[in-house]
C-alpha cells in the first residue's frame, strides 16, 4: 500500500463528516477535556466505531502517553486508518461488529479507562445499543468513563426539532451547492481508488449505503447508561443537533 495518501484520505473523510456538523471538531475538544479531568493524560482508550480512527488521532496528538484500541467493521475505513497509524504501538485496531454478542473477545484488553465514540452508534437499534451498553459496562473500570457523541433526538421538541433540521439543510445544501463531498460522493471517490477499492465493495457488501437504526434522546442514553452500571450520566456538551453523552463508571 505503499505511495496511498493516507493525510489526503483522512483529511477528505473529516471535511465529508463536517457537512454535517460543523460542530465536529469543538465536541472532540470537549470529550478529550472530560478525559483528562476524569481519567488523566494517559488513558487507556477504546475507540469504538472508530472509522479512519478520528479519535485516535486527536486523542494521541493531544496525549502523547495514551494508547488506544480502534474496533470498526469497516474495511474501506479500517484500511484508512490502519494505513495511517502503520508502525505506532500505541494503536491497536480490530474488526468486529458491535451487535455481535462476542464482539469484545477479539480486544486486546479487558478493561479501558475510557470508552469513545462519535458519529456511530446511530447505526443500531435502541435493542442491540441497550446490550452494547451493558457489555461497555464491563469493559470500562471503576471512574473510568464512556462518552458518546451522536445525533441524539428529544421527540417531545418536534417544531424544534423541524425548525433545526431546515436551517441544517438549507446551508448543506448551499455548501453542497458550492462543491462539498457528500457521503455517495465520497465514496464513489474510494471506490475509483486503486487500493480503496476492494474493501470499498466488501463494505457495501456489508453494510449496503449506510446501516439502519435509531436516535434516541440524550435522556433515554443517560437513562440506558445508569441502567447498565454507570453511577452517573449526563450531557457535557450539545448543539442543536447532537450531544455528547459522559457517564462515569
Ligand atoms: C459515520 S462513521 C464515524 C466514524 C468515526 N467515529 C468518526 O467520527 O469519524 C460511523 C462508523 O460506525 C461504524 N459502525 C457502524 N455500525 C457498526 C457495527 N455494528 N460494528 C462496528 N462498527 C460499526 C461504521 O463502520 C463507521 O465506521
Amino acid at each position: 500500500m505503499t505511495g496511498t495518501d493516507w493525510a489526503g484520505w483522512q483529511q477528505s473523510w473529516d471535511r465529508q463528516q463536517e457537512w454535517y456538523m460543523p460542530d465536529r471538531e469543538e465536541r472532540f475538544r470537549v470529550m478529550l477535556d472530560m478525559v483528562e479531568a476524569l481519567v488523566g493524560p494517559k488513558p487507556r482508550v477504546l475507540d469504538l466505531a472508530c472509522g479512519t480512527g478520528s479519535i485516535t488521532s486527536r486523542l494521541l496528538r493531544r496525549f502523547p502517553d495514551a494508547t488506544s484500541v480502534g474496533v470498526d467493521l469497516d474495511p474501506a475505513l479500517l484500511a484508512i486508518a490502519e494505513g495511517s497509524f502503520a508502525g505506532d504501538e500505541r494503536v491497536t485496531f480490530v474488526t468486529a461488529d458491535l451487535k455481535d454478542p462476542a464482539w469484545a473477545a477479539s480486544l486486546p484488553y479487558d478493561t479501558y479507562d475510557a470508552v469513545l465514540t462519535a458519529t456511530a452508534l446511530h447505526w443500531l437499534h435502541s435493542g442491540p445499543l441497550e446490550a452494547l451498553y451493558g457489555q461497555l459496562a464491563g469493559l470500562v473500570r471503576e471512574g473510568g468513563v464512556l462518552m458518546n457523541a451522536d445525533h441524539m433526538i428529544d421527540e417531545g421538541t418536534p417544531r424544534i426539532n423541524a425548525a433545526e433540521r431546515a436551517q441544517r439543510h438549507a446551508r448543506m445544501d448551499r455548501e453542497k451547492a458550492a462543491g462539498v463531498l457528500d457521503w455517495a460522493d465520497w465514496w464513489a471517490l474510494a471506490a475509483a481508488d486503486p487500493v480503496l477499492a476492494a474493501p470499498t465493495a466488501r463494505r457495501f457488501e456489508i453494510y449496503g449505503e449506510h446501516a439502519d437504526g435509531d436516535m434516541p434522546s440524550a435522556g433515554w442514553h443517560a437513562q440506558t447508561l445508569r441502567a447498565a452500571g454507570f453511577g452517573e450520566a449526563r450531557p457535557v456538551w450539545a448543539s442543536p443537533s447532537d450531544t455528547l453523552l459522559l457517564a462515569v463508571k
